[in-house]
């Protein structure tokens, strides 16, 4: 990670405005993004939702490639909220075709940059070719050691919070958990993100200023940066100033 953000800051070195921007100390080690204003981004331009969603798409691949540059290890993508079917079934069905269409194109790319494809989320209603296309780049880069690229997809806080505890009460009656062991840390071995760190920042693009059922546990301690800016529109620069934000911020964990 280092050697990449340094390798960075090497080639930005001519650029006195960006110099001071990012440090190796304090770096996020996790970023996790509520991706947010596809749809009136589209609506500003006369367009249908789904354009906002395919433009939205395109920022993915770009901030994907530039939190690798940077030496992100973690970097968490919202990209369909368990609330996410109450839409039209028309733009239901075009969100669930975006993976398969970014992993089509994307995927030997992403092999290249050794980037780990993971997904935090239910996958047992997603459509098959969802599935398969998931499934494929889970599967072919789950060797690789780079940036570990999560993709939240049908998920929802709350019921995975549900079924953490389902899973845990069964490890106590099967005995393979004792309730004195139970911990912070055992819990979150039980949901989805396990064996993930917690993000280290949240970012939330749109101007909305919630967490829309994102992971409640896992952002106890995390620091948020919101902005205005639509997804669609959402740059490198923006994630880079979302960084120097957050390394300036104190975390005090609860302390002084
Ligand atoms: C919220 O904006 C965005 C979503 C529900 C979908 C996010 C998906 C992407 C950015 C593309 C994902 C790409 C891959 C590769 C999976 P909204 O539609 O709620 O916007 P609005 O609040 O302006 O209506």
């Amino acid at each position: 990670m280092l050697n990449k953000l340094r390798g960075h800051l090497k080639s930005v070195q001519n650029d006195p405005e960006s110099m001071d921007q990012l440090t190796e100390e304090n770096f996020p080690k996790h970023i996790a993004i509520i991706m947010d204003g596809n749809g009136r981004w589209a609506k500003k331009r006369g367009l249908p939702r789904v354009a906002g969603h395919r433009e939205g798409m395109s920022v993915v691949r770009k901030i994907v490639r530039h939190a690798n540059k940077l030496g992100v290890s973690i970097l968490t993508l919202y990209a369909f909220s368990t609330e996410n079917w109450k839409r039209p079934k028309t733009e239901v069905d075009f969100l669930m075709r975006l993976p398969e269409r970014f992993l089509k194109a994307e995927l030997p790319t992403l092999i290249k940059e050794n980037v780990v494809v993971r997904i935090t989320g239910d996958r047992h209603n997603l459509p098959d070719y969802t599935k398969r296309a998931v499934d494929e780049a889970v599967a072919t880069t789950a060797n690789n050691t780079g940036l570990v690229l999560n993709f939240a997809l049908n998920y929802g806080s709350r019921s995975e919070i549900i079924d953490g505890m389902k899973s845990l009460f069964q490890d106590v009656q099967d005995g393979k958990l004792a309730i004195e062991d139970l911990s912070e840390a055992s819990f979150s071995e039980h949901l989805m993100t396990a064996g993930l760190d917690d993000p280290d920042l949240l970012i939330r693009t749109s101007g909305e200023l919630r967490l829309s059922n994102f992971m409640l546990w896992q952002l106890a301690y995390s620091e948020f940066w919101f902005t205005d800016v639509l997804w669609p529109d959402f740059s490198q620069e923006h994630l880079e100033e979302a960084i120097k934000v957050y390394q300036k911020r104190q975390r005090r964990y609860g302390g002084v």
